[in-house]
C-alpha cells in the first residue's frame, strides 16, 4: 500500500508529485475511487500502454460504473458505443463510425473553427481580464461539436448541465441516473428529427452509414451520439485550458511559441504529453487474471490506466516534468492507444492548432491573474484540467 494521499482536491490540483510516487512504489496498485469502486491503478508508461493494447482487458464488461446502475431504457441507449464495446462489435462500430466521421469531414471544418475561435476573441478585446476556460476554451469545442454532428448549438447549456453531472466524481447516483434520463430523451428526439430531415451532418451521415448491408441500431446511434458529445467537449476544452496554464507557468516557452507560431502543433504534443486532459482511460475489465510489472491483477478486477502519469514516466521520457518543444519521439499516450485510440484526435488537434494561434496572437502580453497553486483542477479521474484560467490580457 502507498502512504499518498489519493483523490483529495489537493491530489486533484497536483497529483504528479503522488503519481510519480505510485511509478515508483506501487505502479500497479488498487485503490478505491471516490464514487466507492474498487480498482487497479496503473501507473508506467509501459505497463499503461500494455494494457491499452491488451485484449484479455474488457470494455463490455466494464461498460459505464454508473451505467450499470441505470434502467435498460436509459442504459442500452448510453452504452453502445464504441468504448463499450470488445471485438467483434467494436471493430463493427468503429468501421460504421469511420465511414461518416472522415478526414474530409474534419478537414472541411477548419473555416468554421477558424471563424467560431474569432468570434469568441473579439469580445474580449475590450476587456483586461478573463477567465479563459468559461470565456474561450468551453466554447469553441461545444460549438465545433454541435456543427459537426447537427446539434443546435442553443441546446450546449441543457447537455452540458448533463454530461458535466455524468463525468463528475461527486455527484450522487440518482443525480447521474436524471441526468442520464434526460439526456437519453434529448438525443432521441433529436435522432428522429435527423431521420425526417437530414441535414449534411455526422449526425444524418450515420443514420444513414451503410455498410455491405449493415448499419447501426437505434441504441447505437443514440450511443454514438452521446459518446461523440461528451468526448468531443469535455476533453478538448481541457487541452485548451491545460495548455494555456501551461505556457502561462512557462514564459520561456511563451515567448518562443509568440516568435514562431510554425512550433505551435509541436507545443501541442507537449501539452497532450505533459497534461492529459483524460487522466485515467476509462476504466476496463481483467477476463482472466493479467500481470503488468510482475503484479498480477486477478480476473473480474477492473483497471485504470493513468495516461497523465504514464506520459510523464521518466523511463520513456527524459526529464519528463519539464515543457520541451523539441522532444523527440514524443509517443504519449494522452489519445490512449490500440483499438481505442481516440477517434476524434485529427479534430482535436485542429481545434487546438487553431486556438493556441489565435489566442498567442491577439493576447501577447497575457499572464495569469492568480499564483498557479491557487487555482483549482476539476475533481474527477477521467478529466484533468483547471476549473477556471484567470487571465489578464
Ligand atoms: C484533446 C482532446 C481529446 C483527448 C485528450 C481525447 C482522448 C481520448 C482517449 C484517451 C481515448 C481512449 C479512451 C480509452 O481507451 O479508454 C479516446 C477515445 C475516443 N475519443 Fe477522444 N479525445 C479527445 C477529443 C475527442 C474528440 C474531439 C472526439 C470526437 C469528436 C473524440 C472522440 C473519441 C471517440 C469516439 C473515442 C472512442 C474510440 C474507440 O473506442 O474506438 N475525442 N479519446
Amino acid at each position: 500500500m502507498t502512504s499518498q494521499p489519493l483523490f483529495t482536491q489537493e491530489f486533484w490540483n497536483n497529483p504528479h508529485p503522488v503519481y510519480a510516487a505510485l511509478r515508483q512504489e506501487a505502479p500497479v496498485h488498487p485503490v478505491t475511487l471516490p464514487n466507492g469502486i474498487e480498482i487497479w491503478l496503473v501507473t508506467r508508461y509501459t505497463d499503461c500502454k500494455a494494457a491499452l493494447a491488451d485484449p484479455r482487458l474488457s470494455k463490455r464488461q466494464g461498460a459505464g460504473d454508473n451505467a450499470r446502475k441505470l434502467d435498460a431504457a436509459v442504459r442500452n441507449p448510453l452504452t453502445r458505443h464504441l468504448l463499450a464495446n470488445d471485438p467483434p462489435d467494436h471493430t463493427r462500430l468503429r468501421r460504421l463510425v469511420s465511414k461518416a466521421f472522415t478526414t474530409r469531414r474534419v478537414e472541411a471544418l477548419r473555416p468554421r473553427v477558424q471563424g467560431l475561435s474569432a468570434a469568441l476573441i473579439a469580445p474580449l478585446r475590450e476587456q483586461d481580464t478573463a477567465n479563459l476556460v468559461e470565456d474561450y476554451a468551453v466554447h469553441l469545442p461545444i460549438q465545433v461539436i454541435c456543427e459537426l454532428l447537427g446539434v443546435p448549438v442553443q441546446d450546449q447549456t441543457d447537455f452540458r448541465r448533463w454530461t458535466s453531472v455524468m463525468v463528475s466524481a461527486t455527484v450522487s447516483g440518482a443525480g447521474i441516473a436524471e441526468a442520464s434520463a434526460a439526456f437519453v430523451g434529448y438525443l432521441l428526439q433529436l435522432i428522429a428529427r435527423k431521420r425526417t430531415s437530414p441535414a449534411d451532418d455526422l449526425l444524418s451521415a450515420l443514420i444513414a452509414t451503410r455498410d455491405e448491408g449493415d448499419r447501426l441500431s437505434e441504441d447505437e446511434l443514440t450511443s454514438m451520439a452521446f459518446l461523440l458529445l461528451l468526448a468531443g467537449h469535455e476533453t478538448t476544452v481541457n487541452l485548451i485550458g491545460n495548455g494555456m496554464y501551461t505556457l502561462l507557468t512557462q514564459p520561456d516557452a511563451h515567448r518562443r511559441l509568440r516568435e514562431d507560431p510554425a512550433l505551435i502543433p509541436a507545443a501541442v504534443e507537449e501539452f497532450l504529453r505533459m497534461e492529459s486532459p483524460v487522466e485515467t482511460a476509462t476504466s476496463r475489465t481483467a477476463t482472466e487474471p493479467v500481470t503488468y510489472g510482475g503484479v498480477t491483477v486477478p480476473a473480474g478486477a477492473m483497471v485504470a490506466i493513468s495516461l497523465l502519469s504514464a506520459d510523464r514516466d521518466p523511463d520513456r521520457f527524459p526529464s519528463p516534468d519539464s515543457f520541451e518543444l523539441d522532444r523527440p519521439d514524443n509517443q504519449h499516450l494522452a489519445f490512449g492507444y490500440g483499438i481505442h485510440y481516440c477517434l476524434g484526435a485529427p479534430l482535436a488537434r485542429l481545434e487546438a492548432l487553431i486556438a493556441f494561434t489565435d489566442l498567442l496572437a491577439a493576447f501577447p502580453k497575457m499572464r495569469l491573474a492568480v499564483p498557479p497553486e491557487e487555482l483549482t483542477w476539476r475533481p474527477g479521474t477521467l478529466i484533468h484540467g483547471p476549473t477556471a484560467l484567470p487571465v489578464l490580457l
